[in-house]
């Protein structure tokens, strides 16, 4: 198993693991399905292909992934028109979004956010770290200094990772923890 940049055949097998690791109540509703899609996944592979990244099998198959958007200031203004041009619910989903850009706050320190995700089978395997890693190093190539993101408060492995990789607990909000790393 190894790290690569993502490629855009990638893609099919991203949106997999996104369902994979997400709520099982995905497989039963398909508007949600697409938010999520949408929301956690398709953006990043669209918009900001250079700052994500694949974990691969032997056979080159991507097992997971990380995703990012280097500049929250362009996230926000490219997210909404996206969502426009390729959303069937976008009315319902650019209010969601409206709602949920809580963490602008810390858009200055921590310009970047991400999201991480390996199939259930790929994990505690130092993929994680590999992942995190390689991510990094592009970041900093591009001189962003810092990263943050949000993880459930509930989500225990997702909240063990970050601590151990040595992000900081930023906050609280909406029922998730915030975490952020500084880069420079
Ligand atoms: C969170 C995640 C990306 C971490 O990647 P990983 O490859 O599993 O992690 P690594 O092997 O690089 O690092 C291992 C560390 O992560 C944490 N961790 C990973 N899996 C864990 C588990 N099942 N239980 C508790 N801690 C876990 C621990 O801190 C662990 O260190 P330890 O083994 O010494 O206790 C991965 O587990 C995952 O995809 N989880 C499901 C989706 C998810 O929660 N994504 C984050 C959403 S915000």
């Amino acid at each position: 198993m190894r790290v690569r940049p993502y490629e855009p055949r990638d893609r099919a097998r991203l949106r997999e693991i996104c369902l994979a690791t997400a709520t099982p109540r995905v497989y039963e509703d398909a508007a949600l399905r697409e938010w999520i899609l949408l929301m956690y996944n398709d953006y990043y592979t669209a918009c900001e292909p250079k700052t994500c990244f694949v974990a691969v099998n032997d056979a080159d198959e991507a097992v997971g992934y990380v995703i990012c958007a280097p500049a929250y200031w362009r996230y926000r203004l490219r997210f909404l028109p996206y969502l426009l041009r390729v959303s069937r619910c976008s009315r319902n989903a650019a209010r969601n979004w409206l709602f949920h850009q809580v963490e602008g706050s810390f858009a200055r320190s921590y310009p970047a956010h991400l999201h991480i995700d390996l199939f259930p089978e790929y994990q505690r395997l130092g993929l994680g770290h590999q992942l995190m890693d390689a991510l990094f190093t592009a970041l900093r190539a591009r001189h962003v200094r810092g990263v943050m993101l949000g993880c459930g408060k509930n989500n225990e492995k997702g909240n063990a990772f970050y601590q151990k990789y040595g992000f900081t607990r930023l906050g609280e909000m909406r029922g998730a923890v915030l975490w952020g790393f500084k880069l420079a």
